[in-house]
């Protein structure tokens, strides 16, 4: 059965005729029948063409972290958008949001703002090749760092058998039209094995530019580090000349508002932030402290975006940044999303599936199957139909997370406990119904 109504059904078929598979981003392609298009979202709800309301988990990918519509964020906004949005200069509400970001991140010295998390990834690639000398990029598997050549490798999807063994990972390319010469370039490691992140510093360490990791992985069922992991890692990059790269963009401002760094205390040379940093708006940044953001004041390492630092983006980023420094939105998230795991959880043991609820309030992720994963490669052990069976019912309900298991279900600060009671009885009923 379809999950569009008819006027649904009717949008997508002009979106078809207007956009390419109708969408403006092949992950939002669900499947001529089964892709949604929405109308409009406020608070924690979206709505489709048809009028029905959806529940939101899903939260565009994980920005949405005020909910939508936010009106402190609608009103910078709106003030940002009628003074003039770009110009070819440093503006006041540029600096004004990257100051917020340094009082959010306190270990934050400096930033340059973008407007995807993709250039904030390619921008932070380029600056740790430029400032060690280096080409070599280490990676993580079931990581993802945006859609440019460089990192594009081992990401989510990957089957178990194509990374090859653990003691030699290979990394799996994953798009046509990425030069074959890149993967030279590329390294990778599977998470939380720091003895195999030491092997290849043994062999390769005076080659290494950068190592980037997401500190959790936000693309691969919200799996946390191991102690040990990330301050392991700190050392390596520090001993052997390598830029350590936090990916912050989905951790970053939401599982705290100071990022991965607040909760796991190991301190990176760059981060990249975006998503929660601007509740929706399309902005992003590569942050640091300590050397190497002095590539770019040496000059010669390019970074440039028309866009980049706009007065609409930056001004939603201050506004998010403030609300959250209240403390209230996440406190309220923090409720919410623990009564949501605790339920779930309960949920699942009483009706004897296997599984573990993994992450954090902001940011979690369901594994169906025995034990905790550690890894990518462990959480490709899930049941994926079980899982994706489960979640086609709850839309049908009217709760939208990603039927992607590996993609986390993200909370706002705008989802009440009465989101929670109604998202538990459908998660129990659609349960049932996925169990036959
Ligand atoms: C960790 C991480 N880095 C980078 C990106 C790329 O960000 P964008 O889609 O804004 O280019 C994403 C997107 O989901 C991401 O999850």
């Amino acid at each position: 059965m379809s999950i569009q109504g008819p006027k649904t059904s009717a949008m997508f078929d002009r979106a078809l005729a207007a956009l390419v598979n109708g969408v403006s981003s092949g992950w939002r392609y669900w499947g001529d029948d089964d892709t949604i298009v929405l109308t409009g979202g406020e608070g924690a709800y979206v709505y489709d063409a048809d009028g029905k309301r959806y529940i939101d988990y899903h939260l565009g990918f994980g920005p949405v972290i005020l909910g939508h519509g936010d009106e402190h964020v609608v009103a910078a906004v709106t003030r940002a958008v009628a003074n003039g949005t770009t110009f070819a200069f440093t503006q006041e509400q540029e600096v004004s949001a990257a100051e917020a970001v340094k009082r959010a991140v306190p270990w934050v010295e400096r930033l340059r703002f973008t407007n995807t998390g993709t250039e904030a990834t390619m921008h932070a690639t380029r600056l740790a090749r430029g400032f060690t000398g280096r080409d070599i990029v280490v990676k993580f598997e079931g990581t993802y760092h945006g859609a440019h050549d460089y990192v594009m490798f081992s990401t989510p999807g990957d089957t178990t058998d194509a990374l090859g063994s653990p003691f030699s990972p290979v990394p799996v390319v994953m798009s046509s039209g990425m030069p074959r010469p890149i993967g030279g370039l590329v390294r990778t490691l599977p998470f939380n094995d720091l003895e195999a992140a030491e092997r290849l510093f043994a062999r390769d360490g005076a080659n290494i530019a950068a190592l980037f990791v997401e500190p959790m992985l936000g693309n691969a069922m919200a799996i946390e580090p191991q102690p040990g992991f990330l301050e392991g890692l700190r050392e390596l990059c520090t001993r052997h000349g390598a830029v350590l790269v936090f990916d912050e963009v989905k951790t970053g401002v939401r599982i705290a508002v100071g990022g991965a760094v607040e909760i796991y205390g190991v301190t990176p040379d760059l981060a990249t932030f975006a998503k929660a940093m601007g509740n929706g708006l399309p902005v992003a940044a590569i942050a640091g402290r300590g050397p190497v953001l002095g590539g770019w004041d040496r000059g010669g390492i390019i970074q440039a975006g028309t866009y980049s630092g706009n007065a609409v983006s930056t001004a939603a980023t201050q506004a998010t940044i403030e609300r959250l420094l209240t403390g209230e939105p996440m406190a309220q998230l923090d409720r919410v999303g623990n009564a949501l795991m605790d339920g779930t959880a309960k949920i699942l043991a009483d009706k004897g599936v296997e599984s573990a609820v993994l992450g954090r309030p902001a940011m979690f992720s369901f594994y169906f199957g025995e034990g905790d994963p550690t890894d990518y490669r462990g959480a490709t052990g899930h049941d994926e139909d079980l899982y994706e069976n489960l979640v086609m019912a709850m839309i049908e309900r009217g709760v939208m997370p990603s039927p992607d298991a590996l993609e986390p279900w993200f909370l706002s600060a705008a989802h009440s406990d009465e989101d929670v009671a109604t998202t538990l009885q459908v998660f129990e009923e659609s349960l049932a119904e996925a169990l036959g």
